[in-house]
């Protein structure tokens, strides 16, 4: 069939393909292009087939030529209905992966139930054996609790006070001012219970129960800090609790890993066009300015060479991990620096729907947003039919 994007709001229901192939590749290729890494040998995935987790998993391949097993939950394609973005990345990574020698394996469901935990941990004993890095890069807006059985729904809301602020919607281009009602109790609890670091524990928990880590693991989580500006909507707000809970929990892992010599830690990315990252009010204005003033600077990154940096300069140099006061690693440092926030600042006063074109990169943002699906990829035809049943041959 032909595919085009059909957009709703900050999703797009449809992925191409071969779009998606293509991305998968040139990030194959981005980590190929800077050499090896001395990394891990046995990877699981948590969050394998978008954004920061398949960068991970690529990095992990084709950096240190590592086994991986990737967990993940996407919608496969039916006759004529595509597959969402993260079946074809997959089906590509493993194509790919496969071809280079490499054993790639992955299982498609809620990594939040008991029942996909025991198939990874089966997957691993069996195939395996023992992991010596786990990356846990789950984004979700929701959580049935394996013990409880009580579904909770994350918020992006403020907390104490209503937040007032300028968004733009990324596809019109209309810069509007939004005002979000600031979250109760309840909110907050259940968007901890989502994005904070409960399950991560669990994962680890079983994981080492099972004696499927090996001596010195890692296992590794992502999170975001961000400027001033959207402080009161991420960092102050809901998603900054959970952020909270799952820095916390790093350390808690880190306790239980001792007798392995173990380490959990959190690292701090780089705000990047993803499909979590659209749905967050405010933060698209300001990744749009961002993009622009890191561009400049000849600074800017996504999500392969964010991981790819983690990989080579944080995670594996051969001397001690560096982190902050807090125990974090920052690959967000070059987003972080006075002289890009200082600027930002600025064009955000300036910003207006008939400014932003210029003020802004909203043209860079719509290519990315596009790119998640496999749209608007160079060297992809179009309007060539395509086809959407693609198997994923590692899928177990
Ligand atoms: P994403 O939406 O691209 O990836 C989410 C992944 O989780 C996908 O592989 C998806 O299949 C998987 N997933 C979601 N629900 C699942 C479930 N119930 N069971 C199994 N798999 C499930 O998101 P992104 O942006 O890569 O986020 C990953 C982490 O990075 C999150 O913790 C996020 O907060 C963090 N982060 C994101 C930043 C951004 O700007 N996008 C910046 C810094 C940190
Ligand atoms: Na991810």
């Amino acid at each position: 069939m032909i595919i085009a994007p059909r957009i709703r709001g900050f999703i797009c229901l449809t992925a191409h393909p071969e779009g998606c192939a293509q991305n998968v590749l040139n990030q194959i290729n981005y980590v190929k292009s800077k050499g090896p890494i001395e990394g891990p040998k046995k990877v699981l995935v948590i969050g394998a087939s978008t954004g920061f987790g398949l960068a991970s998993r690529i990095t992990s391949a084709f950096g240190s030529d590592a086994s991986t097993i990737g967990v993940y939950f996407e919608k496969p394609p039916a006759a004529g209905k595509t597959a969402s973005p993260g079946w074809y990345n997959t089906a590509a990574f493993e194509t790919q992966a496969h071809a280079a020698g490499l054993y790639a394996k992955s299982i498609n469901g809620d990594a939040f139930s008991k029942e996909i935990k025991e198939k990874t941990l089966a997957l691993i004993k069996a195939d395996l054996g023992q992991i010596d890095l786990v990356i846990y890069s789950l984004a979700s807006p929701k959580r049935t609790h394996p013990v409880t059985g009580v579904t909770h729904n994350s918020v992006l809301k403020p907390i104490g006070e209503v937040f007032t602020n300028n968004t733009v919607d990324f596809h019109t281009g209309i810069v509007s001012e939004i005002s979000i009602q600031p979250a109760n109790e309840e909110d907050i609890e259940n968007t901890v219970a989502v994005m904070g670091g409960e399950d991560w524990g669990m994962w680890i928990d079983e994981l080492k129960a099972a004696g499927l880590l090996a001596p010195g693991a890692t296992t590794v989580a992502y999170s975001y800090i961000g400027p001033a500006l959207t402080e009161a909507v991420y960092r102050k707000g809901t998603i900054g609790r959970a952020k909270d809970h799952l820095e916390a929990t790093a350390f808690t892992i880190t306790d239980k890993l001792k007798d392995l010599n173990g380490k959990a830690y959190v690292s701090v990315n780089k705000a990047l066009v993803t499909q979590a990252s659209s749905a967050i009010p405010v933060i698209p204005l300001y990744i749009s300015l961002l993009y622009k003033v890191m561009k400049a600077e000849g600074i800017h990154e996504g999500c392969i060479e964010q991981i790819q940096r983690l990989f080579k300069e944080r995670l594996y140099t051969g001397a001690e991990v560096q982190t902050d006061a807090q125990g974090r690693i920052r690959v967000d440092d070059w987003e972080m620096r006075e002289d890009v926030q200082a600027k930002v600042a600025a064009l955000w006063l300036e910003s207006t729907t008939e400014s932003l074109p210029s003020t802004g990169d909203l043209a860079g943002y719509k290519k990315d947003f596009l790119n998640l699906f496999g749209f608007d990829v160079a060297g992809i035809d179009y309007e060539v039919e395509t086809d959407e049943m693609v198997e994923i041959p590692g899928l177990v």
